[in-house]
C-alpha cells in the first residue's frame, strides 16, 4: 500500500495555503471548522446516521467523530479539537491516530461544551464554516462566501494524497462490484446483490457515499432506483449497478451493466456504450469544457441509438430535437472527491461568479473547463423510460424513434456505464479501470 505519510503532509501544506489565501480574503484571522452533530428524528430518541462535515473531514480523515473541532490560523500549527466522550452507551472514538495526527496539536475533551475553552476567544474573528446546529455558545457558523467560495473552488483540484485516497476507495469499489456481478450471475434478487456488495467492501448504508442503486430488468430505467425488491424476478435479463465505496472520507461512484445473456443484442448495445464511454474520458483533459464533452456524449449515443435501430434521426438531428435527452436524460457526470457529487461544480472563479448549463440540459453538474487535478466522473447511459417517450411522441419527434426496436430493448430497462478520471498535464487517469484491470 502506499505510503500515506508524505502525500498527507503536501496536502496539508496546500490546504494551509489555500486557507490563508481564503481567510485574507474574507478578513478573518482564523478557519473553525466543526465536525457537525448527530441528527434526530421527529417525536423520537433515533438519531439518523452521521455525516461528517465535508470541510472537516478536508483535513484530517475522520468520519465518525461529532463534536470535535478544527482551528487553523495561518503561521500556526492547526489544532484538532477531538471528542471523546465518558459515554458508556456507546463506542467512543479510539485516541487519534495515524500518519496525519503528528502534524496537529491535538486537545482531548470529555463533552461538546469543552471546545468553547478551546476555541479562538473572539468569534468575529472567525471563519466558522459548518451547520447552524453545530453553533457554541456565541461560535455560530457564519460560512463567508469569500471563504467559501475560494476553498470550495480550490477543492476541485484534489492534491496527490486525495487522488491516492480515490484510489483505494475505487480498489474497494470494484472488489464489491466483482462480487456483486457473481450474485446476479448466481440468480440473487436485487436486495441479495446489494448485501453481496456491503460485504465485500466491508461497507454498509453508514458508510458508503450514497445509496446502492441495484436494479434487475426494467428498474434499470429509474435512474435512483433504491427499492431493492427481495425477491429475484422469474426472468432474469439485465443487471445495472451504481454504487461506490469509501476511503478515509473519499468517495467512488462507479456504474457497470451486465446481460444475462452475454450472446445478446443487449450485450451488444453495452458494448458499444462502453466503447463510447472509453472515448470520452479520453476527453478528460487540461483545457477541455466539461460541457463539450456532455455535448458530444449525446451525439454519440444518438449514433449508437441510429446504429441499433432505435432511432432514425442523425445525432445532429437527435440533439436538436430533444430525442436524445429522452434517452440519455442527466448529465454525462459531476466533480468528485470528498463528496459524490463534488462542490462547485459551476463555479466561474474562486471569488464567485456561475458558468450555467448549456439550453435544454438541466441535469448537468459541471461545467467548468477541466484543469489538471480534477477529478470527474464520466457516466453515460441509454434507458427506456416510457414517461419521457412519451413526451417525445406529444413533442411532435414520434417519427423519429422505431417503437418497435425501443419495445424490444424495454425489458432490460437501461444501460449506464461510469468511471472516475482524473484530470492531468497529460493522459487521464482512470481510477476505475486501474482497479478493475488491476482485480
Ligand atoms: N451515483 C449517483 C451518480 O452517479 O451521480
Ligand atoms: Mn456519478
Ligand atoms: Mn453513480
Amino acid at each position: 500500500m502506499t505510503d500515506f505519510a508524505p502525500l498527507y503532509a503536501a496536502h496539508l501544506a496546500e490546504l494551509q495555503r489555500r486557507t490563508a489565501e481564503a481567510l485574507a480574503r474574507g478578513g478573518f484571522d482564523h478557519l473553525v471548522v466543526p465536525s457537525g452533530t448527530l441528527h434526530y428524528q421527529f417525536f423520537d430518541d433515533r438519531d439518523y446516521p452521521y455525516a461528517v462535515n465535508p470541510q472537516f473531514k478536508a483535513w484530517v480523515p475522520l468520519t465518525r467523530n461529532p463534536g470535535s473541532w478544527l482551528v487553523a490560523t495561518p503561521g500556526q500549527r492547526p489544532k484538532l479539537i477531538y471528542l471523546q466522550p465518558f459515554d458508556y452507551w456507546h463506542a467512543v472514538p479510539q485516541a487519534p491516530g495515524g500518519y496525519w495526527v503528528e502534524h496537529f496539536d491535538v486537545v482531548v475533551i470529555r463533552t461538546a461544551e469543552e471546545a468553547l475553552q478551546h476555541l479562538p476567544a473572539d468569534p468575529a474573528r472567525c471563519a466558522i464554516l459548518g451547520e447552524p446546529q453545530s453553533a457554541l455558545r456565541d461560535h455560530v457558523p457564519n460560512n463567508p462566501p469569500a471563504v467559501v467560495n475560494y476553498l470550495e473552488y480550490h477543492r476541485a483540484h484534489k492534491t496527490p494524497y486525495e487522488v491516492a485516497m480515490m484510489r483505494e476507495a475505487s480498489r474497494i469499489g470494484v472488489r464489491a462490484h466483482r462480487a456483486a456481478e457473481r450474485a446476479f450471475r448466481a440468480g440473487a434478487s436485487e436486495f441479495g446483490i446489494h448485501l453481496a456488495y456491503c460485504q465485500a467492501a466491508g461497507q454498509d448504508a453508514n458508510d458508503l457515499p450514497y445509496s446502492n442503486i441495484v436494479c434487475l430488468n426494467e428498474h434499470a430505467a429509474v435512474l435512483h432506483y433504491h427499492d431493492r425488491d427481495r425477491v429475484p424476478p422469474r426472468e432474469i435479463r439485465s443487471f445495472l449497478i451504481d454504487a461506490g465505496a469509501a476511503f478515509h472520507g473519499y468517495a467512488c461512484d462507479i456504474t457497470r451493466t451486465y446481460a444475462r445473456d452475454t450472446g445478446s443484442e443487449f450485450q451488444a448495445l453495452i458494448d458499444a456504450v462502453d466503447a463510447a464511454q472509453r472515448a470520452m474520458c479520453e476527453q478528460v483533459r487540461a483545457g477541455t469544457d466539461y460541457k463539450r464533452i456532455h455535448l458530444d456524449a449525446h451525439l454519440a449515443l444518438a449514433g449508437i441509438l441510429k446504429e441499433f435501430g432505435v432511432i432514425k434521426a442523425s445525432p445532429e438531428a437527435a440533439l436538436a430535437t430533444g430525442v436524445s435527452s429522452a434517452f440519455f436524460p442527466h448529465g454525462i457526470g459531476h466533480g468528485i472527491g470528498l463528496q459524490v457529487h463534488d462542490v462547485a461544480g459551476f463555479a466561474a472563479s474562486d471569488a464567485g461568479g456561475t458558468i450555467p448549463k448549456p439550453e435544454g440540459h438541466p441535469y448537468l453538474r459541471l461545467t467548468r473547463t477541466l484543469e489538471p487535478g480534477m477529478a470527474v466522473t464520466i457516466e453515460p447511459g441509454l434507458y427506456f423510460i416510457d414517461m419521457l417517450l412519451e413526451e417525445v411522441k406529444k413533442n411532435g419527434h414520434g417519427d423519429s424513434v422505431d417503437w418497435e426496436r425501443v419495445d424490444a430493448f424495454k425489458p432490460f430497462g437501461g444501460i449506464r456505464i461510469e468511471d472516475d478520471v482524473v484530470c492531468t498535464e497529460a493522459e487521464p487517469i482512470n481510477l476505475t479501470r486501474e482497479a478493475f484491470a488491476e482485480a
